[in-house]
């Protein structure tokens, strides 16, 4: 039998820094705290994350962090079985600082350190909330990534498309500003489009008669910008009603790509013929109630169960790191010192790199 065992988390791959301890076996783990330091504010003049200032943040919050976490959860840092700490991707100066917060903690303390993938922290979310047994299939859909995952085990994950350039929180966050809404631009354009006639602009639905699962936002973003354009050289101005028909009329479109790219994935997941039935999504898009909705709907279709952990484990945190470490704990020896912080780190190194993913954003 596993042993149970509790894990310090750390994870500085973009703009929050964050600490978690978690205790458990695989598959059946409990938070006993968790501390998130974002950097929304610090980055707001800049119209996205500037990686020195990030950098610079994670550097002076790690450990602070890390007190935080083990001071909430009442144990020593004597009392952790393993350190496990993010080692990519992401923005490279934000992992070094806590590839370094992790081997100073490990040197110090001869605790084994695990360096974990900060996408397979998010694929193996659905392990820590609701200990949803594999393969399950996962669509992680956030600012930086978009891609359709099967989770065959701790360390091993089967990617069947994803996008091939824009992720879609980058096309909410870069629509809302082309239309004069607010950043974050996701929950901003689904406050607007509730208002919105989403039938008003027939914007695209990119790669959708391409076989496979791929996506692609790019096209769409662009649309929206010559739709808006269209409006302003008419009126000199969007008015509120334009506003909330193009935001919903983009909700539409990302909604319909995700839900119909979401039904061939299943296709193929199904084609396994798992056990168990589950997809899983994560990420921030994930908290939009149209597309969960759409994929709630295409799952119900198919005889699949939906599964959304909670929004604060869809989002950037170190508990689903630390989990990540409790999950692969058995399966392999520790990193130790020799860990290095990669910026680009495939989960599945099997499949072909994709075109841009995930290129413009650390965010994952
Ligand atoms: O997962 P996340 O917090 O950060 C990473 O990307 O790692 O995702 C942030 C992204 C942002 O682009 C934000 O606009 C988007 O998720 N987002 C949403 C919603 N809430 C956040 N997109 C659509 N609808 C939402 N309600
Ligand atoms: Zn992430």
């Amino acid at each position: 039998m596993t042993q149970t065992v509790t894990v310090l988390g750390i994870e500085s791959s973009c703009d929050d820094t964050a600490a978690a301890v978690v205790r458990g076996v695989p598959g059946q783990m409990e938070i006993l705290s968790s501390v998130v330091f974002g950097q929304t504010a610090l980055h707001a003049d800049f119209g996205g994350v500037v990686p020195e200032i990030a950098a610079r943040a994670h550097a002076e919050r790690l450990d602070v962090s890390v007190a935080g976490a083990l001071e909430e959860a009442g144990l020593a840092l004597s009392e952790m079985d393993a350190i496990a700490a993010t080692c990519g991707p992401g923005l490279i100066g934000g992992v070094v600082a806590g590839v370094m917060t992790a081997k100073g903690l490990s040197a110090a303390t001869g605790k084994p350190l695990y360096g974990i993938n900060h996408l397979a922290g998010h694929a193996l979310t659905p392990r820590l909330s609701d200990g949803i047994p594999f393969p399950y299939l996962m669509l992680l859909v956030s600012g930086g990534h978009c891609q359709f995952l099967v989770a065959h085990g701790p360390d091993k994950f089967t990617r069947l498309g994803g996008t091939i350039d824009d992720a879609p929180g980058e096309a909410f966050d870069k629509v809302a500003r082309l239309i004069g809404l607010g950043q974050p631009g996701g929950p901003a354009i689904e406050a607007a489009a509730q208002d919105g006639d989403a039938t008003r602009f027939a914007f695209p639905r990119p790669l959708a008669n391409k076989p496979g699962c791929d996506l692609s936002f790019s096209g769409l973003k662009t649309a929206v910008l010559r739709a808006r354009d269209d409006i302003v050289a008419e009126k000199a101005g969007l008015t509120q009603t334009d506003q909330a028909d193009l935001a919903a009329s983009f909700q539409a479109a990302v909604t319909d790509s995700l839900a119909g790219k979401a039904r061939r994935a299943l296709d193929l997941y199904l084609d396994l013929s798992p056990q168990t039935r589950t997809f899983c999504v994560a990420g921030g898009v994930a908290a939009n109630m149209t597309i969960r909705a759409a994929l709630e709907t295409v799952c119900k279709d198919v005889g699949v169960s939906f599964n959304a952990p909670p929004l604060a484990l869809c989002t950037d945190n170190a508990a689903m790191i630390a989990a990540a470490g409790i999950e692969q704990m058995p399966l392999r020896a520790p990193d130790g010192m020799g860990l290095s912080a990669r910026p680009r780190m495939p989960l599945d190194t099997t499949s072909a790199s994709m075109l841009g993913s995930g290129k413009k954003g650390a965010k994952a």
